[in-house]
């Protein structure tokens, strides 16, 4: 078994180098499955939360306390930098963010800037050095949304199956969709870099959509703007995960952006992605998260499964998307069990 590795664990599997077991860390891993998570937002609304950094704090450290994660993900949402922008955004309980007035005309557009996220969205950097001074021993991941997934948000004004009203506004004006992606492209990139300057020492950009698309469209309307990120942000000199939803047909595609690690939702096959991907990009994932409601015995061997697909090296292990608000508490101790038997020597 390689040495403790001087780097944590987590920055060290993002740059494929040894480890003494992969890392793991949860997607939602402050959130409501917590009792003391609940307990925190039974007295503060989910905006004000992530707006208030010593609250955003304090829900960033919980599953670190309580389970000791390899890394810790800034407590926020993907769509504050989009009220940032000049959308209004609210949260309504079991329904998720709502726009109130989406973006669907080209002139529509003219309501948009590009903020400075030191001047509009202090509460951001605040809470990442907040966090870095409460976690030191922790490496903190900073997070966006992806161009396209952001944009889908600003024109469907909130979530969808479909995602007509998005296509239809990508297609039906293709230079005011390009003005858009532009508009939120160099959002994120400033976004991302405060986040760094403030202490955040990997970054994920979150492509939760980008999967509705059909490949042509994912060539057009994601994978420029995300190479451009990556691009803008290498020299800051953090990891960057990518994570898309749906990323099973896109694997190449994703590998494109340039990320240093592919983030991968439950429906692909880890080592058949590895396959797919090659040996120069770390992966993380891929745990389905309804896999925590199983009885131990069935999470610690789907668990030990995805370690092995994952093969060891350049492998953060995680779920394939956030945890359910409902998972038991004891499923996450299964699947950390599993993860860390394994490092004690029970594999050899
Ligand atoms: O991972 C973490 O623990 C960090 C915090 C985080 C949240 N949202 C907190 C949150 C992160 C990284 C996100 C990302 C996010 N937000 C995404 C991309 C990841 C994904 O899930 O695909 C998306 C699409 C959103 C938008 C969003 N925010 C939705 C659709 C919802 C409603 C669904 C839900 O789970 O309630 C939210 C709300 C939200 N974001 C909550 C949390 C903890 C629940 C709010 C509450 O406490 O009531």
């Amino acid at each position: 078994m390689p040495p403790e590795p001087a780097a944590p664990r987590f920055l060290a599997a993002c740059r494929r180098e040894p480890v003494d077991r992969p890392p793991v860390w949860m997607m939602r891993q402050a959130g409501r499955y917590l009792p003391e998570y609940r307990e925190v937002r039974g007295q503060v609304g989910f905006l004000e939360l992530c707006k208030t950094p010593d609250l955003a704090c304090e829900v960033t450290c919980q599953p670190i306390r309580r389970f000791g994660f390899d890394a810790a993900i800034l407590f926020s949402d993907i769509l504050i930098p989009v009220e940032a922008m000049g959308m209004p955004v609210e949260f309504v309980e079991d329904l998720g963010p709502v726009l109130d007035a989406p973006i669907r005309l080209r002139g529509d557009l003219d309501r948009l800037r590009v903020p400075d996220p030191e001047a509009t969205m202090p509460f951001v950097p605040e809470a990442v050095r907040r966090i870095r001074r409460a976690l030191p021993a922790t490496p903190l991941i900073g997070f966006s949304g992806a161009p396209l997934t952001l944009a889908a948000y600003m024109i469907e004004g909130a979530g969808s199956k479909d995602f007509v009203e998005l296509k239809r506004f990508l297609w039906a004006d293709p230079e005011a969709a390009r003005r858009l992606l532009r508009l939120v492209t160099d959002t994120v990139v400033l976004y991302l870099e405060a986040q760094v300057a403030a202490g955040a020492q990997a970054v994920q950009l979150f492509d939760t959509w980008a999967g509705v698309l059909a490949p042509r469209d994912y060539d057009e309307l994601v994978l420029p703007y995300v190479t451009e990120i990556v691009a803008r942000l290498r020299p800051r000199g953090v990891p960057i995960i990518y994570f898309v939803n749906g990323a099973a047909p896109l694997l190449e595609r994703m590998k494109r952006t340039g990320a240093d690690v592919m983030g991968l939702d439950w429906r692909v096959d880890l080592g058949e992605a590895r396959a797919r991907l090659g040996p120069d990009v770390a992966v993380q994932g891929n745990l389905d998260p309804v896999a925590l409601h199983a009885p131990p015995a069935v999470i610690a061997e789907r668990t030990r499964a995805v370690l092995a697909a994952g093969g060891g090296t350049g492998h953060v292990f995680n779920l394939g998307h956030g945890i359910l608000p409902d998972t038991p508490i004891a499923g996450v101790e299964a699947m950390l069990a599993a993860i860390r038997g394994e490092a004690s020597g029970g594999a050899g």
